[in-house]
């Protein structure tokens, strides 16, 4: 078993936050797996390509020269960490991410991510198929109407513009396609822990995280 610990869930359950939170509280790496995909998309689109362009968007990928570095994504040493945090991305990474053959080729590339320090991982699918092995993993939810308030104040805080009524759209439709995917989708792990969210705020949530970590896996070979 490896010291990770997997935080999967739908869309502003609070999973970045969170992850964030917790890997400053243990000293750990991070893996926020949404912005790979994410970064992909703003390649993608940049080229104009569509989710029709998978062999493209497979080269893309091969081709790309992504570092992550102090919570940052850059892509040929271009900053571009907001840049891909718009609902459009979002949704064109939730269209691209159903195809089998670009999630195989992110695997090897997500597992690399892991050090012997510790990691948290934050996704849709990161206990149950990129680290299976993790020693804890949880399953972050919260209900729908929070979270579209949450991605809305987000975006609008960062200056994005964003119209509410189609952000609960796009978001919807995500949760519905991430869900119902035949390759890898957003379930719960079987030995996951679920926690809602909803009525709890991020420092509590992560505290809970985190004891339970030191009190049932920290010490676990
Ligand atoms: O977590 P996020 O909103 O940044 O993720 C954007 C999309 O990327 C999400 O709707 C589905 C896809 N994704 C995925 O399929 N698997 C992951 N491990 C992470 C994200």
């Amino acid at each position: 078993m490896l010291n990770i610990i997997t935080i999967d869930g739908p869309t502003a359950s609070g999973k970045g936050t969170i992850s964030k939170k917790l890997a400053n509280k243990l000293n750990w790496k991070i893996l926020d797996s949404g912005s790979i995909y994410r970064a992909i998309s703003y390649m993608a689109l940049k080229k104009n390509l569509s989710i029709f362009n998978i062999q493209e968007i497979l080269l893309l990928i091969k081709d790309s020269k992504l570092i992550f570095k102090d919570s940052k994504i850059f892509l040929e040493n271009v900053d571009i960490s907001q840049k891909i945090r718009t609902e459009e991305i979002g949704s064109f990474a939730s269209k691209i991410s159903k195809f089998n053959n670009i999630r195989k080729v992110l695997i090897d590339y997500q597992r690399s991510f892991y050090t012997n320090t510790g990691l948290v991982a934050d996704g849709r699918d990161m206990g149950t198929v990129v680290f299976p092995e993790a020693k804890l993993k949880i399953f972050l939810t919260a209900n729908i109407e929070i979270r579209i308030k949450r991605r809305f104040n987000q975006l609008t805080k960062k200056g994005v513009s964003a119209n509410l009524k189609n952000l609960a759209k796009s978001i919807k439709d995500r949760d519905l396609a991430d869900i119902n995917r035949s390759c890898s989708p957003l379930i719960i792990a079987k030995d996951a822990y679920v926690i809602d969210s909803s009525y709890i705020d991020s420092d509590k949530v992560t505290n809970y995280i985190f004891n339970i970590w030191m009190n049932r896996f920290c010490c676990i070979k």
